[in-house]
């Protein structure tokens, strides 16, 4: 059985996503043991507990040093000794002593194709900001292991999705989620309770 302990920020639909499919079968051999999130407001809270799943804060804002909560962070995390954590829309920058707990053990979904629009500043609505911007066809999503760097760790699955040439940056983050992010990341989380996924210098290779 592959535990998560899976990170949010926000609306959580991306932790709704994975707890649909470990409902349907989609996720086989899986279950989410903690649900973290940095912001006590968070709808992604709710549908943790709704899941009767445990939905905890861990809140920067009760720490005196940033040093403090990245410990407290992690010490959440390992005490509810996860064999992966799952970054599903977590708007908190991972610290490193948490990528050397979990190297290649925390999975990160980010809303485009890595490597156009990623890295510090790319994230929710700002990314599909860029994409319409710079005018680009094609968008979609990538899902990744997290290393020290902001996305640059081993892609693991991504999907295209058209732009549209009357697409808000709203229209376009909903049809990015639904036909690329809610697709991917149950399915990568799929591949590796069934231990498909390996990391062979940087890279992944995914068995057949
Ligand atoms: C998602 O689009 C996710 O890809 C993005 O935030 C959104 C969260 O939505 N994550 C990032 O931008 C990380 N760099 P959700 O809370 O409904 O899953």
């Amino acid at each position: 059985m592959l535990k998560l302990a899976v990170l949010v920020s926000g609306g959580g639909t991306n932790l709704q996503a994975i707890m649909d499919a470990i409902e349907d079968g989609t996720i086989t051999d899986t279950e989410i043991s903690v649900v973290i999130s940095n912001n006590p407001n968070a709808y992604a809270l709710e549908r943790a507990r709704k899941n009767g799943i445990d939905g905890i804060c861990i809140s920067p804002k009760a720490y005196e040093t940033r040093e403090q909560f990245n410990e407290a962070l992690l010490a959440g995390i390992q005490s509810y000794q996860p064999d992966l954590v799952v970054l599903a829309g977590c708007l908190v920058v991972i610290p490193k002593i948490m990528v050397d707990a979990y190297p290649n053990r925390i999975l990160n979904i980010h809303p485009a194709l890595i490597p156009a629009f990623c890295g510090t500043g790319y994230y929710g609505l700002k990314v599909h900001e860029a994409v319409l911007a710079r005018g680009a066809k094609i968008t979609g999503a990538t899902v990744h292991f997290v290393d020290d760097g902001t996305d640059t760790g081993p892609i693991i699955l991504q999907k295209a999705v058209e732009v549209h040439q009357d697409d808000t940056p709203e229209v376009l983050q909903q049809r990015v989620m639904q036909e690329a992010e809610w697709v991917i990341l149950p399915k990568a989380i799929d591949l590796i309770a069934k231990g498909k996924v390996q990391v062979e210098g940087g890279l992944v290779r995914i068995q057949e």
